[in-house]
């Protein structure tokens, strides 16, 4: 159960997703049982796209990792954990926000950024070290006000429900969800997968939007501008170019145009 495992509380770190693979690396026993480090603060957060950084100011949000040992959770087949992780966490926002009578709709951008009224609200790096998933979650909770670049792209919860909250009661009940939506989603694959899907699909942000679309090594990138149809049954993003052709994409960097 990750409700039992042990909650590290960090003042400051350069990444919680580094100290987590750090602590594995050693074989500590604090990661063999499953861990959680939360951080009031991060000097070098990572974003999920190379070379990106998550603004991770004190206090202003959850900052998260959580190690998942692979022989206690494995994915069902080849469905993919990122959109899982994708709709436990909208899940966790808005069961707080209705807990609070507050009304928060989340959608996802694939494969796992949070949106709310067309801003970014939280994000998830996943990464993978040894028999671990490490799932790093950056959710703006209390910030008032973002950097100009950001300020017409990100949002926080206070900004969204006028209330300031507290990390470790998004943590607490993040951690409730995960181990809900994990649990039933290995118990009853094939039927899980098919709810998990359809739930994914009506939060889906891009639908029907036009995208820019970075695929391939750095070296070779150039964006090609397609329209988003959707989910595939798989977890593929799928696309159209404006030849009609479409296709599955199963990684890249996608920017709205
Ligand atoms: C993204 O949107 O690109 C993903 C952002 C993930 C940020 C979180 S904050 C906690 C954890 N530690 C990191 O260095 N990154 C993730």
């Amino acid at each position: 159960m990750l409700g039992n495992s042990e909650i590290l509380h960090v003042e400051t770190v350069d990444s919680t997703n580094s100290l987590v693979k750090k602590l594995i690396q050693e074989n500590s026993q604090r990661a063999r049982d499953g861990l959680v480090v939360v951080a009031d603060a991060q000097t070098a957060g990572r974003g999920r796209l190379t070379g990106r950084t998550w603004i991770s100011p004190p206090k202003a949000g959850l900052l998260c990792s959580i190690a998942i040992p692979t022989h206690r959770y494995p994915c069902p087949g080849t469905q993919p954990l990122p959109l899982v992780v994708g709709i436990i966490l909208a899940r966790t926002i808005e069961s707080l926000c209705t807990k609070q009578n507050l009304s928060v709709q989340v959608e996802l951008k694939w494969p796992n950024d949070l949106y709310v009224q067309g801003r970014k609200l939280s994000g998830i790096l996943i990464e993978t070290e040894g028999d671990y998933s490490i799932i790093g979650i950056g959710i703006n909770l209390n910030t008032e006000e973002f950097p100009p670049e950001l300020r017409h792209k990100a949002t926080s919860l206070k900004i969204l429900t006028g209330r300031d909250w507290d990390s470790s009661q998004v943590l607490a009940e993040l951690l409730r969800m995960m181990d809900e939506t994990l649990h039933h989603w290995q118990q009853t694959s094939g039927p899980a997968w098919d709810s998990l899907l359809g739930e994914y699909r009506r939060r889906d942000f891009l639908k029907g939007k036009k995208l820019s679309l970075l695929v391939g090594s750095q070296a070779t990138q150039k964006p090609v501008s397609v329209m988003a149809q959707g989910i595939a049954d798989d977890g593929a993003l799928m696309v159209c170019d404006p030849e009609g052709v479409s296709s599955k994409i199963y990684s890249g960097e996608i920017s709205l145009d």
